[in-house]
């Protein structure tokens, strides 16, 4: 099956009210392990590559995995650029045939955002590609007291519903992520913090109200941490903060039934294939062959991504709808 565009899984995930896993690809086995677990579980999905991801990788290297993973399986599977920082990086994985591309001005004041975004969108659209683009900075609720409160959120570092209508409007971009309270990494939240979920109604109500219907919405950072994965990290060796946190999976779930149609996820799975490789380093010291330490790496990793697309995303067994 060729790569799908995302403009029909969100279609589809719309309707359906399930959320899609977008997830971070580096190398082969994260690309396996997240192929099979969905393919396996019958879920639709988008890989998504980082400016990072391609500098390790080599974007031929990249491309070609994902060549074999789209002709070794039968779910529709979308190619994105994840936070794309430059009208130039974007343009180039266009020509390159990515199906979706993140253009990231979110740091910009907002017009020169719409700007940049604008030009990616004018861009992309003539080549069948579709944009996603931020407002709001996802510094994180570590730093934050509340919207108004802390010294991050009083430069308005959320995303304001009214705000995400002119941005969508004037920058004709297909699909918003937010800030509302997400954000990168494995040290996410202080203590018992959540996701700002009646912001995220808010804006999903906004964009609906102005005419732009079930506009979808974007969730980055939404990696859980899971405590399981930290403590095996550490018991192997880790060093991993005790203040390590992340989206609790019921306000991912909650998210996902107000209409945040992507979900992006990366840290989870960095934590489950190094807690899997610690693992084999600790018990089997004498191991060192690669294919011994990889290759539970990728076990974890799939368990994880079937994990999330079956119980948290609720998209296995939507990929043909
Ligand atoms: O949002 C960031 C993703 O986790 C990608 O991270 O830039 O280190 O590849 P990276
Ligand atoms: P996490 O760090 O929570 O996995 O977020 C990943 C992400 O947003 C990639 O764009
Ligand atoms: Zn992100």
């Amino acid at each position: 099956m060729p790569l799908t565009h995302t403009r029909d899984l969100f279609a589809k995930a719309l309707k359906g009210k399930y959320a899609l896993g977008a997830f971070n690809v580096n190398n082969m086995e994260l690309l396996q392990a997240i192929i099979e677990a969905c393919e396996e579980e019958k879920a639709p999905v988008m890989l998504q590559i980082s400016k990072g991801a391609r500098d390790y990788a080599n974007p031929v290297y990249l491309k070609k995995l994902i060549e074999a993973a789209v002709s070794t399986c039968t779910i529709p599977i979308a190619v994105h650029l994840d936070h794309g920082d430059s009208f130039e990086l974007c343009k180039q994985c266009i020509d390159e045939g990515f199906t979706s591309v993140m253009i990231d001005a979110s740091h910009e004041p907002f017009e020169k955002n719409v700007e940049i975004t604008r030009r990616v969108v004018e861009y992309a659209h003539k080549h069948n590609c579709v944009v996603e683009s931020e407002l709001g900075h996802l510094v994180g609720a570590q730093f934050d007291e509340g919207e108004e409160g802390g010294g991050f959120s009083a430069g308005g570092h959320y995303t304001h519903p009214e705000e995400a209508v002119e941005f969508v409007r004037q920058s004709g971009c297909d699909s918003l992520a937010i800030a509302i309270g997400n954000s990168h990494g494995a040290y996410k939240f202080k203590g018992e913090q959540h996701l700002d979920l009646d912001r995220l109604k808010s804006i999903k109500q906004a964009l609906s109200d102005a005419g732009l219907g079930d506009y979808p919405l974007v969730l980055h950072g939404a990696s859980s941490v899971p405590k399981d994965l930290i403590t095996e990290i550490n018991k192997y060796g880790g060093q991993l903060g005790e203040d390590t946190a992340g989206v609790p999976e019921a306000d991912i779930e909650v998210a996902r039934r107000i209409g945040c149609t992507k979900v992006n996820i990366d840290t989870d799975l960095r934590l489950a294939m190094t807690a899997a490789i610690r693992k084999v380093f600790a018990t089997k010291p004498k191991e060192f062959d690669p294919r011994k330490f990889l290759g539970p790496a990728r076990s974890a990793v799939k368990d994880l991504v079937r994990h999330k697309v079956r119980d948290v995303l609720c998209c296995a067994g939507h990929a043909f709808d």
